[in-house]
């Protein structure tokens, strides 16, 4: 009897014992443990760990790691393919230049085209929402590395654009960004750096990379209902607006209230690699005399901008540096997918597009299903680099462009049956 009630006793004490002992080693690693290691590892929320250290440096880094994403967490899209996260990294200016706006810019990049982002940001001076997307976690992990890098090297970058983030459901659990390697890379060479980054991604086990469908419409929503000022201007992140862009369509839509269902379309033109980007239409037009520039796509698919009437634009080459109305869209045809700006209550890009085809052309062509008229504007403009020419196609994308085309043909149904008008005969017409 004695005895058992010893033995019981002397369990309770080890095990007391070895409860304090381990509360202790978790005070310690709670203490000590993460963030102040020279080169962070896996870390999920850097702001967070860092503010334990106090070494100057350390408090260095803080200032320019301010990434706000925990994978555990973010929102589903609706089919359960991809997670979302909205304001990853978030300018410094970035809500004061909401209110400051009536314009914002919601764009999308995947990382290979993210260097663009400087040209647009010295062009656009409002406020940038950018969604971008990561396949893997070392995608993600240069993708970071990246977007802290140019918010080292570009204020601009650092105060007015906002990061939002896609990835794929595939298991992606930890990131972490290299802060040495960050310290080291060359702030004189954001192409190169890139360059340097995308490589490494497409080499052997990456391959695969290529191919997976990159969700376009998913970062569209995700830029566009990040933005908080009235309008959007929806691009894709190598589209250069004209300088002063912001600022000039501030005080247009302050005269024009855009009543009802209207879009701003802003020409696009593809320009020549030797030629500098053009300060005013005056000089576009020259350059398009040269044949240096040209609309957007015409020799890879003409429809894609054509109703926008490239030669009533370029009718008048001087027409003030007010912007206005120069005429609206009268000849909307299927595939037409100009840029434009309007309020965020257009329809959503209907997500069930994923890869190339149908993306951006299938939300337009619900707008104008929904009534909306196009106006164009004069005399702003974007503007792509490089003249293109008709390419095969990989068949990857060929692929994908497949698969895009048999939902179509439920969504023109759908929208049939949501707006009972089919203006263009969509209905009986093969696409
Ligand atoms: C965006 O950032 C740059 C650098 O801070 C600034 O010059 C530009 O005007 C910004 N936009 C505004 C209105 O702050
Ligand atoms: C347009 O830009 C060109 C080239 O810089 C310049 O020579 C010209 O004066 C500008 N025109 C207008 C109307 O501002
Ligand atoms: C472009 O405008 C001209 C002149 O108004 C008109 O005759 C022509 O039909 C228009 N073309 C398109 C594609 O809208």
């Amino acid at each position: 009897m004695i005895q058992g009630t010893c033995r019981l006793w002397n369990i309770s004490i080890s095990a007391l014992v070895f409860l304090t002992v381990y509360n202790i080693m978790l005070t310690v690693r709670l203490m000590y443990a993460p963030g102040c290691a020279r080169k962070q590892s896996t870390i999920q929320k850097p702001q967070i760990v860092y503010q334990k250290c106090d070494n100057a440096d350390e408090k260095q880094s803080e200032a320019t790691t301010p990434i706000n994403l925990d994978l555990g967490l973010g929102r589903w899209d609706n089919r359960h393919r991809y997670k979302l996260f909205d304001s990853v990294v978030v300018g410094q200016k970035y809500v004061l230049l909401n209110e400051l706006y009536k314009t914002c810019l919601a764009t999308q990049s995947s990382i290979e085209k993210m260097a663009s982002l400087i040209e647009v940001s010295s062009h656009w001076n409002g406020p940038i929402s950018l969604a971008t997307f990561a396949a893997s976690e070392e995608e993600l992990n240069n993708l970071l590395l990246y977007i802290l890098y140019l918010r080292r090297c570009d204020k601009r970058i650092r105060d007015n654009v906002s990061f939002h983030l896609a990835v794929t459901k595939e298991r992606l659990k930890r990131y972490e960004v290299d802060s040495a390697k960050l310290e080291q890379l060359d702030c004189d060479n954001p192409v190169g750096t890139l360059q340097q980054l995308v490589r490494g991604l497409q080499k052997g086990a990456n391959k695969w990379r290529a191919k997976l469908p990159y969700p376009q419409n998913h970062l569209r929503n995700l830029a566009r209902k990040n933005c908080q000022s009235k309008y959007i201007f929806l691009t894709d992140v190598d589209i250069i607006p004209s300088k002063g862009m912001a600022e000039s369509l501030d005080l247009f839509l302050g005269k024009t209230e855009c009543k009802g269902r209207c879009a701003y379309v802003i020409p696009t033109y593809e320009l020549d690699e030797r030629v500098l980007f053009p300060p005013n239409k005056t000089e576009l037009i020259r350059l398009a005399n040269k044949g240096l520039a040209r609309p957007f796509h015409h020799k890879v698919f003409i429809y894609n901008q054509f109703a926008t009437n490239f030669s009533r634009w370029q009718s008048i080459a001087n027409d003030g540096s007010d912007v206005h109305i120069s005429h609206p869209v009268t000849n909307f045809e299927f595939l037409y997918e100009p840029f434009y700006i309007a309020p965020d209550t257009v329809p959503q890009h209907d997500e069930r597009f994923v890869g190339y085809g149908y993306t951006r052309n299938s939300q337009v062509y619900e707008m104008f299903v929904a009534g909306y008229e196009f106006q164009v504007l004069s005399p702003i403009f974007t503007c792509h680099w490089g003249l293109q020419v008709k390419r095969t196609r990989p068949p990857w994308r060929e692929h994908q462009n497949n698969l895009n085309r048999k939902q179509f043909d439920g969504f023109k149904k759908e929208i049939f049956a949501r707006y009972n008008k089919d203006p263009l005969n969509m209905i009986s017409r093969k696409t």
